[in-house]
């Protein structure tokens, strides 16, 4: 499976924030805020992932993650000249996919759950068609929304309605087949002038190709669009950090668990980080996944 981080937009509403740099890059408490997201494919499994960004900002992410071989990863870069919607992430990203599945995240979105990383695997090795994901949420109407019926079976997909019919939000994330490029390219702009993600998911729903997986309430799903998310996603982040000592979002360390790098590459990137706790962090943990360690380091734990 490959991956694509949408990392573009005008990012209006964290301006001054986002005069001079992506909202991508903003950090949230610790880390760039991309670091976020990228975590999430990594623990599906996927490494080879492109990061689309708005044009002028490709050298800033490339400066950041690099090819992604520190991490046992390939990364690549493509622009969006400008923000069309989030289905054209695949018409951006065709080449990438080329017959492959495909994973799709959203950049501003930030996942968390002890239990995530294996639903996420699971999700993506029975992927058929196409999985969205369902999470319960107090204000569905700032989301795409999903309705289903008493069996969990998908019935419809809205994006943003007024009058939502549940209270199932559709984060931004999503796993693909390689028809996605087929059908995003039949979507034409929503009146709000956008190709919608949410067009692309009904066109599998019309297939009856598109599962809906229930993020339960041990995932917790935050956005970072707004100063006031942006600062809550912050406060969530170091609150569970300084609380179980362990980071989240840690790609490098990441990277380890799913034996993308080894032990001792992990402790490298952390010497070269070494005067930061972040650094430091990931020397410890390099060293405790080596070690005769009890609780065992393992991915689930991250
Ligand atoms: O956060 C989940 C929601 O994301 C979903 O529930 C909605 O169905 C989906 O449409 C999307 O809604 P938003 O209106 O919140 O998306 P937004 O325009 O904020 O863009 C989300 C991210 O994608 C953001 O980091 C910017 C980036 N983006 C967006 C567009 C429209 C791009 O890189 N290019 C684009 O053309």
């Amino acid at each position: 499976m490959k991956g694509i981080v949408l990392a573009g937009g005008n990012g209006t509403r964290l301006q001054p924030l986002t005069f001079v740099g992506s909202k991508q890059l903003v950090p949230v408490y610790d880390k760039p805020m991309i670091y976020y997201p990228l975590s999430i494919l990594m623990f599906t499994g996927v490494r080879e992932v492109l990061i689309i960004t708005r044009p002028g900002e490709l050298a800033l992410f490339r400066g950041l993650l690099g090819d992604g071989r520190q991490l046992g990863m390939t990364i690549d870069y493509a622009v969006q000249d400008e923000p069309r919607g989030v289905a054209d992430a695949f018409l951006v990203g065709a080449e990438h996919i080329l017959g492959d599945d495909c994973a799709l995240i959203l950049g501003d979105n930030l996942f968390h759950g002890a239990d995530l990383p294996a639903l996420l695997r699971r999700s993506a090795q029975r992927l058929d068609g196409c999985v969205l994901f369902g999470h319960h949420v107090a204000d569905p109407e700032r989301y795409g929304v999903a309705e289903v019926d008493g069996q969990g079976r998908l019935r419809s997909i809205e994006e943003k309605p007024a009058h939502p019919r549940s209270h199932l939000a559709i984060p931004g994330l999503y796993f693909f087949d390689d028809d996605v490029v087929d059908i995003a390219k039949g979507v034409t702009p929503s009146a709000r002038g956008e190709l919608e993600i949410t067009d692309v998911l009904r066109g599998y729903l019309e297939r009856d190709r598109a599962e809906l997986v229930w993020l339960g309430r041990g995932v917790t799903w935050l956005d970072t669009g707004t100063h006031e998310s942006l600062l809550d996603a912050g406060h969530f982040v170091r609150d569970v950090q300084r609380r179980q000592g362990v980071r989240i979002g840690c790609v490098e360390e990441i990277a380890m668990y799913m034996n993308f790098i080894s032990a001792d590459e992990c402790h490298l990137l952390g010497e070269a980080m070494s005067t930061s706790p972040y650094g430091q962090y990931l020397m410890e943990r390099a060293r405790a996944h080596t070690a005769d360690h009890w609780p065992p380091t393992s991915l689930e734990e991250a």
